[in-house]
């Protein structure tokens, strides 16, 4: 078994990205901060406990801990209070401890539950990320910014609290949803966009490999992206600087999956076709080619994804939702757009029409 291991550096909160296939089989050993005997929850879906939680609790008592399963509702719509008291609930019923740790085995709706709760719960225990989706892994899991939604808006309840360890098992993508892994690639060519032209050419050429789950070239693939998110982390923990560039395709994306109503479009989705806008706009201003907007939109229609908003959704309702998101600062709406493969700018100058011109430009 190969693995490959990076660093988040944050001072004394540093941890590692662990990635290879099989890895979860060394969760135990990876725990050398805990105290002996210690309790440990291991937090997961009920669908995912038969697959790997309830193998991971036996792995973990085997190694003298004191595991046990939580479950709680994941995907969309359970990213709540409701979901994160069900979780404080079997915390105190277990008598967790402020010794004790926590372990998010699930995709990004659990592991952010399970970190917005370990930041809490006694006023902070420690908590491990297992990703088990291709957007946890190469996105969701790192840098600890951990929410939880609110019935007026998404990640409106959260904090930045870092895990101590992420375990990236990338056999766990073995059972993933087709759409779901599409969802995870639309991430990927992010980071490609604003810090990685190699990884911009990866997408363009293997893209069947990728498809078919190549291991050698999807491991590759999350092995990238986790260096490029732990670098961005690194520089800037918070997201007032360049982290703030891993909001590319977002500024659009968080508003069409708003207008749309959640759930019609995953997140992924929604930032796939945000890709597509944030280049038209660009392209319009004359800040990149056209070449860069077909290869651009070429590789995400090889990977499955829609490259235009859907044509039933008014494109200034859209426009109208991207001033209610996180991405306004001072009154002005954040775009952030592609100069070059691997470059990009956080620009803060694009009016509302211009925004509304590229959307309509993509259908
Ligand atoms: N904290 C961050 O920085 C960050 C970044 C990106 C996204 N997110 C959040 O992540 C959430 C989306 O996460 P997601 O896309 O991972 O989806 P998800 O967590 O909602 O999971 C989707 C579904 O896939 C199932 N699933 C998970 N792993 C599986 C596997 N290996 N095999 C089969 N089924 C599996 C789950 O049970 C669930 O039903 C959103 O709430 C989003 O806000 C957070
Ligand atoms: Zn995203």
């Amino acid at each position: 078994m190969s693995e490959r291991e990076t660093t988040v550096p944050l001072g004394d909160r540093s941890y590692q990205l662990v990635i290879g296939r099989d890895i979860r089989r060394e969760l135990a050993g990876r725990l050398d901060f805990l105290g002996d005997g210690a309790k440990v929850a291991v937090v997961t879906s009920p669908e995912l406990r038969r697959v790997y939680g309830d193998e991971a609790v036996e792995r973990l008592s085997k190694a003298g801990f004191q595991a046990w399963v939580a479950e709680i509702p994941d995907g969309p719509g359970h990213k709540t209070l409701a979901t994160a008291s069900l979780l404080y609930d079997q915390f105190v019923e277990r008598r967790m401890e402020r010794g004790s740790l926590a372990i998010a085995l699930g995709g990004g709706a659990i592991g952010d539950v399970v970190g917005f709760v370990s930041a809490t719960y006694m006023r902070g225990i420690s908590y491990v990320q297992m990703p088990t989706t291709l957007i946890a892994q190469v996105d969701a899991s790192i840098g600890g910014m951990v929410s939880i939604d609110h019935s007026k808006g998404k990640n409106l309840i959260g904090v930045f609290y870092q895990p101590k360890l992420v375990l990236i098992d990338v056999a766990m993508l073995d059972s993933l949803p087709d759409r779901q892994l599409r969802a995870g690639i639309a991430e990927i060519l992010r980071y490609a966009v604003i810090a990685a032209p190699h990884l911009f050419e990866t997408l363009e050429i293997r893209m069947e490999a990728i498809l078919s789950r190549d291991p050698q070239v999807l491991t590759a693939l999350i092995v990238d992206s986790c260096a490029i998110k732990a670098h961005l982390i690194g520089q800037d923990e918070t997201g007032r600087g360049v982290r703030a560039t891993l909001y590319y395709g977002h500024t659009f994306g968080h508003a069409i999956e708003a207008v749309t109503g959640y759930g019609r479009l995953s997140h992924g989705e929604a930032a796939a076709i945000g890709m597509v806008c944030a280049a038209e706009m660009a392209r319009e201003r004359g800040m990149i080619g056209s070449e860069f907007c077909d290869r651009q939109r070429g590789i995400l229609q090889a990977a499955g994804l829609a490259t235009s908003c859907p044509g039933d959704v008014d494109a200034g309702e859209i426009v109208d939702a991207m001033a209610l998101d996180e991405n306004v600062v001072g009154g002005r709406i954040r775009f952030i757009v592609p100069t070059g493969v691997g470059a990009t700018e956080i620009r803060y100058d694009f009016s509302s029409d211009e925004a509304e011109r590229a959307i309509t430009a993509t259908r």
